[in-house]
């Protein structure tokens, strides 16, 4: 038998010749391996680049990347042995290697043969220290690396004698996980891979739980395995229809088939903002409306109301309106065209007050309603005429607006509480729902009731809702027919109690028309976002573990857009995302993108990612930025970048405290997301048959 120091001293392969703190040069010995090593128990190659070595110390040893491999002319040959000072030595050529320092594997506790990885260095070798090649075990536990947790495999590690890779998937999912690389070098698959054996591993545990008795058996057998997990996938692509059919879940197309189910995404749950960007209305005038529009129809409000209804909804909208412009500052009153918009608001609220004292008297509904509306109505002209010069104004200032502000405060509670209206808590943004159908004219009513050119104002709103009513692609995503309540949404697109409808939601917007896209997609993540957060609210602090995966992320969240009003959408729906990339994590609420254009991607998101998955990537802007993404002196590892196969990739980050080259668990073809290449050739020589009918098509377009 042969101690640990005999077993150590085989594995020695070289000497340390120059040290500093970002990099160790080691000059190998004569008879170190050419290029398989038989000394470490089994052959392996030995050396190779991104291949680990240990220069040992009391610690433990010190852990190396390789980074570079080669030979240098030496004066002396480096010689094992006795010397034997009679011979000459000739110039010598030696090889030598650069290493990058990596961690400290120190020994755990008494027992000798386990180790553990940590990160930064203490002691730093010298000059002439012994070079050692790890032996197995050492090398698993660089790889599999610290932490208690790692509870699901994903691949293994061929550059560490394929030691087995796995993830926690606390850190991985806690923190968002970036999935980068080219088109077809496998992240799709990774996707699907990781939330695959993710749930397998927590079905088996709980199953093992339960066996033990850890955990008490509930409901039927097939219930009871089933995992609490929430993942929602938007799939632009639509490849994950038929991925996770047999582990459960619900999948949604703007045109189902047999396996999925409608898209719905009704417009009454689109905030203020998804409107306003949908319909592209511009910020100053038809905004404040459509939000007003919003928040009357979602009270259930309509147009033939009683008098004080009116009063509440005209005040209340104009209410907020100079909130908002006092809530701008100086910004929002003095200057052009601000002090020119803050005086014609000021005017409209003067004619709305006299239009309102006069029908109030003339009806003789309440002699207070009639002293606030006259007061109103002397205070604005008192302001406007102190302001104005013939057409134009002046600047404002804020203690006008606010004694306005005020006085259209006081009357309106006082209508409230003689009218007994209470105010129903609605406001523009909740979901609450409504028919759709009747929301043009409602809105147009409202308009023509603002008066002062609203109604023109706000035309190409209504025709772009009209449109949107009109094309059927849109209504049946958008006002479907059988109208689910909100918590039927929330129940099929987030999931059930205990996740009994499954724990996987696709949500396939492969055929949603490009205008809608954005909108989608931002409605469903703020509603997952700020599900979760509702649920923390009402769970005493304890968060809904919930995790939304972007594939083909750039499609969301593109860096640069255009700033005008026909990409309102597109930034409003990067604006959602990097809202969950900010804030997620306290609730619970992990993200997984996937893309092939990371420098393409928003910078706020991406470094908000804390684990990285990176397959081949060959453009060299894409791998610049990654290049940033690792701590300087580890650059070197992802040079191998341009050069990995599908299926291969580089984890770092968070989850992983050092990178490691992994090679991914093979998925079967049928868990394998749909995205194989176009067969050219088998179609061209006739080994697959197309049979192509244009008429089917043209008329399937025509409907
Ligand atoms: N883990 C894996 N298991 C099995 N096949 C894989 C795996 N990773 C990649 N592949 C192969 O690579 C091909 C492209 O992978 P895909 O995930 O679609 O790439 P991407 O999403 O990056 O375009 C797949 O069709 C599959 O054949
Ligand atoms: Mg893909």
């Amino acid at each position: 038998m042969t101690t640990p120091i005999e077993g150590l001293s085989s594995l020695v392969v070289g000497t340390v010749e120059s040290v500093s703190p970002r990099e160790f040069k080691v000059i190998l010995d004569a008879d170190a391996p050419q290029s398989t090593a038989m000394n470490a128990g089994i052959p392996r190659g030995f050396p190779r680049i991104n291949g680990y070595i240990l220069i040992p110390n009391e610690q433990g040893a010190v852990v190396g990347l390789i980074s570079w491999i080669g030979i240098e002319r030496s004066l002396y040959p480096k010689r094992t042995g006795l010397k034997d000072f009679g011979l000459i030595d000739l110039p010598f050529p030696t090889r030598k290697l650069s290493v990058v320092p990596l961690g400290t594997l120190c020994r755990s506790n008494e027992n000798i043969e386990s180790y553990e990885l940590r990160r930064g260095i203490s002691i730093f070798p010298s000059v002439g220290d012994k070079v050692c090649m790890p032996t197995i075990r050492q090398l698993r536990s660089i790889v599999e690396a610290s932490g208690n947790n790692k509870r699901v495999v994903i691949g293994k590690a061929p550059l560490a004698e394929n030691a087995l890779v796995s993830i926690d998937p606390d850190k991985i999912f806690g923190r968002h996980l970036a999935i980068l690389g080219n088109t077809g070098s496998g992240k799709s698959c990774s996707v699907a891979g990781i939330i695959r054996w993710s749930l397998e591993e927590a079905k088996k545990d709980r199953k093992e739980s339960m066996e033990l008795g850890i955990l008490p058996v509930s409901g039927t057998d097939q219930q009871s395995e089933d995992v609490n997990a929430r993942f929602i996938i938007l799939d632009p692509n639509g490849e994950y229809s038929n991925t996770f059919s047999d582990i459960g879940s619900r999948v949604f197309k703007v045109q189902p088939d047999v396996i999925s189910e409608q898209l719905k995404v009704p417009a009454w749950l689109w905030n203020s903002h998804e409107w306003g960007a949908f319909s592209r209305a511009s910020s100053q005038v038809q905004r404040p409306i459509l939000s007003q529009a919003l928040k009357g129809i979602r009270e259930g409000l309509s147009i033939s109301d009683p008098i004080e209804r009116r009063l509440i909804r005209v005040f209340k909208g104009r209410f907020l309106q100079l909130g908002s412009i006092i809530g701008q500052g100086p910004a929002g009153y003095s200057g052009f065209p601000a002090r020119q918009n803050c005086g014609l608001l000021l005017e409209n609220i003067f004619k709305e007050s006299e239009h309102y004292f006069l029908m109030v008297s003339t009806l003789g509904v309440s002699s207070t309603w009639e002293t606030g509306l006259n007061t109103l109505k002397g205070k604005c002209r008192e302001v406007i005429d102190n302001h104005k010069r013939k057409e134009y104004f002046n600047d404002f200032s804020e203690p006008v607006l606010t004694h306005i502000h005020q006085e259209i405060s006081s009357f309106l509670s006082v209508v409230q509480t003689e009218a007994s209206i209470p105010d129903s808590g609605v406001d523009a943004d909740s979901p609450v729902s409504f028919n759709i159908g009747d929301f043009p004219e409602y809105l147009e009513a409202l308009a023509a009731e603002a008066g002062g050119g609203a109604a023109t104002n706000i035309q190409y709103l209504i025709m772009r809702i009209r449109t949107m009513l009109g094309d059927r692609r849109f209504n049946q995503v958008v006002a479907p027919e059988n109208d689910l309540t909100f918590e039927e949404w929330l129940e099929s697109y987030i999931g059930k109690d205990q996740a009994q409808n499954g724990p996987v939601a696709v949500i396939d917007l492969s055929l949603v028309p490009s205008d809608l896209l954005h909108v989608i997609a931002a409605v469903i993540s703020r509603i997952v976002f700020e599900a979760v957060q509702r649920y923390k609210k009402l769970n005493e602090g304890k968060e809904l573990p919930t995790v939304l995966v972007l594939e083909e992320a750039h499609t969301f969240i593109k860096r640069d857009i255009a700033d005008d009003q026909s990409s309102s959408a597109s930034i409003e729906c990067r604006k959602i995302f990097e809202k969950i990339a900010r804030e997620g994590r306290k609730f619970g609420l992990g993200l997984v993108l996937s893309s092939q254009r990371p420098s393409d991607l928003s910078p706020t998101v991406l470094s908000q990612c804390n684990t990285f998955l990176l397959h081949r990537i060959v453009n060299d802007r894409d791998q610049e930025l990654v290049s940033k993404l690792v701590p300087d002196n580890l650059g070197g590892l992802l040079s191998e970048l341009p050069s990995l196969p599908a299926g291969e990739a580089i984890i770092m980050g968070w989850a992983s405290p050092i990178p490691v080259l992994v090679k991914m668990k093979e998925l079967p073809l049928e868990k394998r997301p749909e995205s194989s290449d176009p067969d050219y050739w088998n179609v061209w020589v006739g080994l697959e048959e197309r049979k192509l009918d244009w008429p089917t098509i043209a008329d399937d377009w025509r409907q």
